[in-house]
């Protein structure tokens, strides 16, 4: 193992995987596959690819073939018996499967005829997506945002190891686009020997700001991961949220007990079992602490305030991650503090929350957001996100 894996927590399944060819080789290699078959692929694959290349999703090598994609369907596992939560699958139309050929080598490309990486086809399968839907979402409804988009898919999953030639563009958040190798190294620069990761895909608000700083009380650091890749479209855009999470981490937070760098994910809105998988990513991102609060990764009413607790707890030993859970928590107005039911005695007639509804209908209207809820300086910049579009 080399040292750059010793930092932090172990990676998931032993070793960091990178399977990112280096920029002196790519020209290179695009002559070698500039003949090949291609399959184009959307941001929700290059996100997934980008995490495989660079470990993110170690010990996963490539897209998931058909026994390690049922086990993880039926027992949330791998072939080996690893813990993994959340099959990671490249999907086309079954025409176009049909003239691809096991053995062959295929340059995925994306929608903007830029070549990001090259499959080597093992395997063509076809799947049920009502059993992916209800085992893995755990419900078959179409208006679930992440049944959806499996609904959507076409209906052969494409399966082998991958290499990435480039990654995504994400120009506007150069500054905090670390791979785990980099994390890694920059904990052990830091001198941070614990780290908490946090996920998220909304703004810093109150509630969120009081977790992290309650487990940073405990650590030596404090990762905040957000997710920057595709999120359902009334989701807070990720560059609005960048801006936010820049101006609170300026005025509020430890500069040195501190980093912003960005989680290039799709959110799968899967609840527990997406939980599972952000711990797992922290994980390899170098994080010995992970954050689980109320609803973690849900949407609507399709899970349990504390489902995602409940579950992950049930590995966290063989997870190698430990979980910080923290019950909602709120701003008291009688306390004059943020606190949940643990810390709190007083009724909900006292306590400040927002649904991300409400929350949204408030910026829409130009309305302003209580600072019992919402930090001064990220409610400003989410009212000018939403006034600008
Ligand atoms: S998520 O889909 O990424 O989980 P969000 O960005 O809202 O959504 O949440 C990030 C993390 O903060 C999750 O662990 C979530 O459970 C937690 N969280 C969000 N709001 C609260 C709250 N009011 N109280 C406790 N935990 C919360």
């Amino acid at each position: 193992m080399s040292t750059t894996e010793q930092i932090g927590s172990i990676p998931h399944g032993g070793k960091l995987i990178q399977r990112q060819v280096a920029k002196e080789e790519r020209d290179a290699y695009l002559q070698k596959i500039a003949n090949v078959k291609t399959v184009t692929v959307n941001t929700w694959h290059l996100s997934d690819l980008e995490l495989i290349a660079n470990g993110g999703f170690s010990p996963l090598t490539g897209f998931m073939g058909k026994t390690n994609y049922t086990r993880v369907v039926e027992e949330m596992r791998l072939e080996d018996g690893t813990i993994w939560s959340i099959p990671i699958t490249l999907d086309v139309e079954k025409a176009q499967a049909e003239a691809l050929e096991i053995g062959e080598q295929i340059a995925l490309i994306g929608e903007d005829d830029e070549v990001y990486g090259v499959l080597y086809l093992t395997e063509k399968y076809h799947y049920d997506k009502e059993k992916e839907a209800k085992l893995v979402y755990g419900t078959t409804d179409p208006s679930h945002p992440g049944v959806k988009k499996v609904y959507e898919k076409g209906d052969i999953y494409l399966a082998g190891p991958i290499h990435l030639l480039q990654k995504k563009a994400n120009n506007q958040f150069a500054n905090y686009q670390l791979d785990p190798r980099e994390t890694r190294k920059l904990f052990a620069a830091l001198g941070w020997k614990t780290i908490v990761g946090f996920q998220t895909r909304n703004p810093v608000h109150r509630a969120h700001e009081y977790i992290q700083k309650c487990a940073l009380e405990s650590v030596d650091g404090l990762l905040l991961n957000p997710l920057v890749g595709e999120t359902k479209s009334d989701d807070i855009s990720a560059d609005i949220r960048m801006k936010s999470y820049e101006v609170i981490l300026d005025k509020y937070y430890p500069k040195d007990r501190t980093r912003l760098v960005i989680y290039p994910a799709a959110m799968r809105y899967a609840g527990p079992r997406e939980a599972i998988l952000h711990a797992i990513v922290r994980k390899n991102y170098g994080c010995t602490h992970f954050i689980v609060g109320r609803d973690h990764a849900g949407v609507g009413d399709y899970y349990g305030t504390y489902e995602a607790q409940e579950l992950i707890s049930q590995y966290e030993a063989e997870l190698g991650i430990q979980i910080f859970a923290f019950e909602h928590a709120f701003y008291c107005t009688a306390c004059e503090n943020m606190g949940t039911e643990k810390t709190c005695p007083h009724d909900k007639s006292y306590h400040v929350h927002l649904s991300g509804t409400k929350v949204r209908e408030k910026l829409r209207n130009g309305e302003e957001l209580p600072k019992e809820f919402s930090r001064p300086e990220v409610a400003k910049v989410l009212r000018e996100g939403f006034r600008q579009r």
